[in-house]
């Protein structure tokens, strides 16, 4: 069952920068498929598999979130709604984007899958592909520590959607809402 908090409805402004922010193993792309076209979404694993032929090599970090970023740019030059599937737990990794948006003039939006520790470390012990365990305990400490005052709200996004628990993640609805209006991040 959603939590009283978890909202049953996400109402994205159309064009947007949706970034899903989240461990390893927390269900982005899952959720990036159930919600988004294909062709909506930038994923730093595809990024890294079409660069180093490895979803997993982290050597190619650096040129896949390159090629993700100019893509990213592309698309939000263009007015197009576009999802961000990286872990996006740090400041650092989010304000890169947020730059990207803010250059567009385009609101963004945070979906946090903020869930239970354990089952984000369960589910990502059973997949095919296991991310190293301190790697995914260095991301939930990050995305706890994303939470601390303002947080990632006081980062600039213009929205922040929080799940907490698998209920709400399964079922919120998304919802586009249709905006012309250029976005300024102070206005
Ligand atoms: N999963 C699940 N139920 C969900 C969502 C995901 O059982 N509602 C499972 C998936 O089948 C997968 C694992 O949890 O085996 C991780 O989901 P995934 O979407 O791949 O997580 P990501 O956050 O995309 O992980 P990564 O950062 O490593 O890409
Ligand atoms: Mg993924």
């Amino acid at each position: 069952m959603p939590g009283m908090d978890d909202p049953p409805v996400i109402r994205l402004p159309d064009p947007c920068l949706v970034v899903l922010v989240g461990p390893a193993g927390s269900g982005k792309s899952t959720f990036a498929a159930r919600h988004f076209a294909p062709h909506e979404v930038l994923s730093s694993d595809a990024y890294r598999e079409r660069i180093g032929g490895d979803a997993a090599d982290q050597r190619t970090t650096r040129p896949a979130f390159a090629a993700l970023h100019a893509a990213l740019r592309r698309r939000l030059a263009a007015r197009r709604l576009t999802v961000v599937d990286a872990t996006s737990v740090t400041h650092r990794a989010r304000s890169a984007l947020l730059r990207d948006a803010n250059a567009a003039g385009i609101p963004a939006v945070a979906i946090v899958l903020d869930l239970p520790a354990d089952l984000v470390r369960a589910r990502n012990a059973g997949r095919p592909r296991v991310v190293p365990e301190d790697a995914v305990r260095a991301q939930l400490a990050h995305l706890e520590r994303s939470q601390d005052g303002a947080g990632l709200r006081g980062e600039g996004f213009s929205a922040v959607i929080r799940l907490r628990v698998p209920g709400a993640v399964e079922a919120v609805r998304v919802e586009r809402v249709a905006s012309a209006e250029p976005w300024r991040a102070d206005g």
